[in-house]
């Protein structure tokens, strides 16, 4: 555990099958937090635009074949990058080293404790999910996620895979297909543990919306009091 900020960020993830709402979702609480003064950054797994992320990308638009480890390792190679040291601790070196040197910093968790809450589309839930759906056993799939930063609040938008599938939308990338989509709700459903907050994702736009604000501006007052951050997993 890391020592605690009496004005941090909060790091809220959001979670759920393609097309339950969460991207939009994030857009409004986003939107939301800005104009209420909050510091607030939006953030998305994968993120698609550092190498490894473009990698990612060709592989879920099926432009290239991958073993089901080894993309799941990039899906986590993609979190490690961005909780990403920062730059100014470049010349911290190897324990050998004799000089006295800060340890090093991430620039998730600088941003969380200069007070900047991260809303965050997926992450390590993601990985595990979809990857252990495809039969990978979920402690491996967990494993290369340790030592990342623990959300102070994962959100998830309930929605069964059929109803998701009846938005539409679904786009020609990899994993949008109902059977597969039901195989990540039953791992998620092994996943979720009581912190969770599970919201209908089939409610009005507006009630999804209200009742992610209200988790949010509740966990965001927790980490304001101290809440120490946390590493995955608990
Ligand atoms: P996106 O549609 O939210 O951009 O996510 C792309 C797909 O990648 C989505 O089907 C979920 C999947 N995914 C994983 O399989 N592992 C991961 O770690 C993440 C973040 C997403």
């Amino acid at each position: 555990n890391k020592e605690s900020s009496s004005s941090r960020g909060a790091l809220i993830v959001l979670e759920g099958l393609d097309r339950c709402g969460k991207t939009s979702q994030s857009g409004k609480l986003y939107k939301y937090l800005d104009e209420q003064g909050h510091s607030v950054e939006s953030w998305r797994f994968p993120d698609r635009n550092t190498g490894v992320g473009q990698m990612i990308s060709s592989y879920l638009a099926n432009k290239s074949q991958l073993d089901d480890h080894a993309i799941h390792l990039l899906f986590s190679a993609n979190r490690w990058e961005k909780r990403d040291y920062l730059s100014e601790f470049s010349t911290w070196s190897c324990p050998q080293s004799t000089g006295a040197h800060p340890p090093p910093t991430s620039l998730m968790e600088e941003k969380l404790k200069s007070g900047t809450t991260l809303i965050v589309d997926r992450y390590s839930y993601s990985g595990v999910a979809f990857s252990s759906a495809k039969g990978l056993d979920i402690e491996w799939c967990k494993a290369p996620e340790i030592g990342l930063l623990a959300p102070d609040l994962v959100v998830y938008l309930d929605i069964s895979p059929e109803k998701a599938a009846e938005r539409g939308g679904y786009g020609d990338e990899r994993y949008e297909q109902l059977e597969f989509q039901k195989k990540v709700a039953g791992s998620y459903l092994s996943l979720r543990d009581s912190s969770w907050k599970v919201i209908d994702a089939t409610l009005s736009i507006e009630d999804v919306e209200k009742k992610l604000r209200e988790a949010v501006l509740d966990c965001m007052m927790t980490c304001h009091k101290g809440k120490p951050l946390s590493q995955l997993w608990p």
